[in-house]
């Protein structure tokens, strides 16, 4: 035989004795729903989207942990959905919003069946309590949705060849000390800001460790000054899985520059941290105008082997508090921005790419460069906003949390934990301009929250000194100047004069809005001052002087950007909402004609179709909008 042949030979018995192990893992993780990556950019490359069917089964009468669900086999009783899901989506009853048990299940074989491989599940939302088994072993819990959380699949557990079968209870019965807490409204309705889906409502992944991982990365510009060199300072912190230490190197880059954050030996099952940090000169800052960004790089090596990539956008750019005004590079800024939330008349809040594109893209139409939320935001959605150049308003739902909760330590360490993991999971993105620590807590602060508010302050600026930390509150005068707030760089005033009465009827009579806004600028002459909600619900034509329709709408609209536009100090003013959310069961919003459970203060209809008001917070918008001249 020729040496040709003989080598063309080789060749076919080669590949023959490759692909069939490459075959099944390529064609399992296909049949698995299984695919490489992320939807999102950002973050490390050893993540697998689990997507494909998974099963669901409601359980009402909460007997799923006595029937021992986590380790039924058949399919009986268990539904095939998609996840992201929420599984109440356009159920308005007060059962739905008040909660219920269900359990989600997904049968994968590991895309890479290496032994040395450890593997970990990454959810990136479940609403609102999640007990999680794989195999029928539990791996863990978790509290809070809105921000993510990843368990180590245990080796024990984890089947290498074969079905490995993960289960997940979700209880998203609310509580009094829940984020945002349970309650009644005096009607007897079950209480909350937004509607309570249950579910997985953002994404699930496995995540691959190759002895190392990354456990969390800061990319910190520090910008002097507008004209100056920039610092970058970044810092990676990885775990060694293994059960012996390891010589970790990692390196990277920022834009065209290199960056080495050194070697050092990690100890078995031990964390450590690396750092390094570059001089940028004349650098190209990131403003909404010009949303320059650096593309960020780095390699970890253990031992021999490259074992994880990660990657990121980073902007030069620095926001800060002085002198009462918000700067950004240096500039003083007047912003004009919206409240959105992630909902959608289908999906509810498990929605995905498109929507989240969706809606950036209409508070950009309208002209704003703020997003603002009352929980964080999906990552997909800081990613538009530092590649847009919009502005977000980054919050934790601690949300109008009652001071007999407030005080428990329950609800202070999940408060604590939530407000850091925003902050590790979302610190590298340009686009967010401060934390916020909670929404609406009581308007006449006490020992409690100034409590809450000092540690808050301590623990954000701790973790992220590089930018403000917030806090939006009722608009109402009687609250007067409150030294609980001393802490904190920005206040937001929620203003709703001429829309809700307000206690006592003190905010009835909008043309006591001018003077209230003088009188918070007194209270607090060196903090940031926003409007951080107003609006008025519309759903119908009618008389201008008729709450609740569209001209009504229009002229609290002109009459509040009139106001907010008259205070030159003031550092944003940000329209609640985009568009029309679902809210609660027999919400009336202070629209004498509701349609519950539908939050109508928005600007687009559920559908999506422009109100009239629309065009003039489009206008006026552009009219009154100051960015420094970026
Ligand atoms: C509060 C709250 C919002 C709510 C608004 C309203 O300000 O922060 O979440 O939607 O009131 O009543 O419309």
């Amino acid at each position: 035989m020729s040496s040709h042949r003989l080598l063309a030979t080789a060749l076919v018995l080669l590949a023959a004795a490759v692909v069939p192990a490459a075959a099944p893992a390529a064609a399992h993780a296909a049949a698995d729903g299984i695919t490489r990556g992320t939807i999102y950019k950002d973050g490390p490359d050893n993540r697998y989207l689990l997507g494909g069917e998974w099963l669901f089964r409601r359980d009402d009468a909460s007997v799923g942990l006595r029937q021992r669900f986590q380790r039924q086999t058949a399919k009986t009783g268990w539904v095939a959905v998609a996840v992201p899901n929420a599984w109440n989506v356009g159920d308005h009853s007060a059962a739905s919003m008040t909660g219920t048990v269900a359990w989600y299940r997904k049968d994968f074989r590991l895309p890479d069946r290496r032994s040395r491989m450890d593997w970990l599940v990454r959810f990136e939302s479940v609403n609102y309590r999640a007990q999680i088994w794989l195999n029928g072993v539990s791996i863990g819990r978790h509290t809070g949705a809105y921000l993510p959380f990843d368990l180590r699949l245990p080796r024990g557990a984890l089947k290498r060849q074969g079905m490995n079968r993960l289960v997940v209870r979700v209880d998203n019965r609310r509580l009094g000390a829940d984020f945002p807490p349970s309650g009644l409204t005096g009607s007897g309705d079950p209480a909350g800001g937004w509607w309570n889906y249950g579910g997985l409502l953002r994404e699930v992944y496995l995540q691959r460790v190759d002895r190392v991982d990354v456990t969390s990365v800061a990319v910190r510009p520090v910008l002097p000054c507008r004209t100056c060199t920039a610092t970058v300072r970044a810092r990676v912190v990885v775990r060694n899985y293994g059960d012996t230490s390891t010589r970790v190197r990692i390196t990277g880059s920022y834009g065209e520059r290199s960056m080495s954050l050194g070697t050092r030996t990690v100890a078995a099952r031990s964390f450590r941290s690396f750092e390094t940090r570059i001089r940028i000169a004349r650098p190209r800052l990131w403003s909404p105008a010009r949303p320059a960004l650096y593309p960020v790089r780095f390699a970890v090596r253990a031992g021999d082997r490259r074992v994880l990539g990660y990657r990121l956008s980073s902007g030069i750019r620095s926001i800060k508090v002085a002198g009462g005004r918000l700067l950004l590079n240096d500039r003083a800024v007047s912003l004009r921005g919206v409240g959105i939330h992630e909902d959608d008349p289908l999906a509810g809040f498990a929605i995905g790419s498109a929507r989240r594109a969706e809606i950036v893209a209409q508070a950009k139409e309208l002209g704003g460069v703020v997003l603002r939320a009352h929980y964080p935001l999906h990552p997909e959605i800081h990613e538009l906003a530092d590649r847009e150049g919009m502005l977000v308003w980054s919050e934790i739902p601690v949300y109008a949390v009652k001071t007999e909760f407030l005080k428990r330590d329950v609800v202070r360490r999940l408060a604590a934990r939530e407000l850091e993991a925003n902050i590790v999971a979302n610190q590298n993105h340009p686009s967010i301009m401060l934390w916020s620590i909670g929404n609406e807590l009581s308007a006449r602060p006490g020992p409690v929250q100034s409590f809450y508010i000092n540690r808050a302050v301590r623990q954000a600026k701790a973790l992220d000194p590089s930018r403000p930390v917030g806090l939006a509150v009722a608009g109402y005068p009687s609250a007067g100047c409150r030294p609980q707030y001393a802490a904190l760089d920005v206040i937001g005033v929620n203003d709703y004069f001429g829309w809700y009465p307000g206690p006592n009827g003190q905010i009835a009579d909008r043309d006591a809005l001018s003077d209230y806004l003088d009188s918070v600028r007194a209270c607090y002459p060196n903090k940031a001052i926003f409007v951080s909600e107003f609006g008025a619900e519309a759903n119908r034509d009618g008389p201008v002087q008729e709450k609740g329709t569209h001209q009504f709408q229009q002229d609290f609209i002109a009459y509040h950007l009139a106001v907010h536009g008259s205070k030159p100090w003031l550092s944003g003013s940000l329209y609640w909402a985009l568009q029309e959310f679902r809210v609660r069961p027999n919400w009336d919003g202070g629209n004498p004609r509701p349609n519950p459970p539908i939050h109508e203060k928005g600007l687009l209809r559920f559908d999506g179709s422009k109100k009239p008001g629309w065009f003039d917070v489009q206008r006026l918008f552009a009219a009154g909008q100051r960015l420094g001249g970026q």
